[in-house]
């Protein structure tokens, strides 16, 4: 398929956007210096911080850092659960909430068997997805031209 070229440039700080990329959901997240700060207090939480995992997916070399993504505040990830392909929703909401644990940094969270997921798409640890969330290959051309494919 022909690369999707998608301009962030009005993508407000904590928005997240959804585009079509070869017939999937590929979600564009600018985060905030918060969201990204969150990301060291799940490091202990997640089961594959260091995005060593393939069983799903590999994760691109750019995006083998901290932020799993050439922006630090830029998160572009594939919105399919690595478990059996359900569609998770954004919990971007911090704190207690019903099936989220109690210190929620917010993240993603897959309705049919629980998987949740942080704000770099990392699975928590015991839950059913195999894998963190794929980050498809894509690059920037200038600050606000994200292309994906
Ligand atoms: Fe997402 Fe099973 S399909 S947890």
């Amino acid at each position: 398929g022909a690369p999707v070229e998608v301009d962030i440039s009005s993508l407000a700080p904590g928005e997240m956007r959804t585009v079509e990329w070869r017939g999937k959901p590929v979600w564009i997240l600018k985060r905030t210096p918060e969201m990204v700060d969150s990301l060291k207090k799940t490091d202990g939480e997640v089961a594959d911080p260091n995005s060593k995992r393939t069983d799903f997916s590999e994760t691109p070399d750019y995006a083998l850092n901290e932020w799993r993504s050439i922006r630090k505040d830029i998160l572009v990830v594939v919105g399919i659960c690595p478990h059996l392909g359900c569609s998770p929703s954004s919990r971007f909401q911090t704190g207690a909430q019903p099936s989220l644990p109690d210190n929620w940094q917010g993240g993603f969270l897959c309705p049919c068997h629980g998987s949740t997921f942080d704000l770099a798409g990392r699975v928590y640890k015991n839950k059913p997805a195999p894998d963190n969330l794929q980050v498809p290959r894509y690059m920037f051309e200038g600050d606000n031209k994200l292309v994906i494919g």
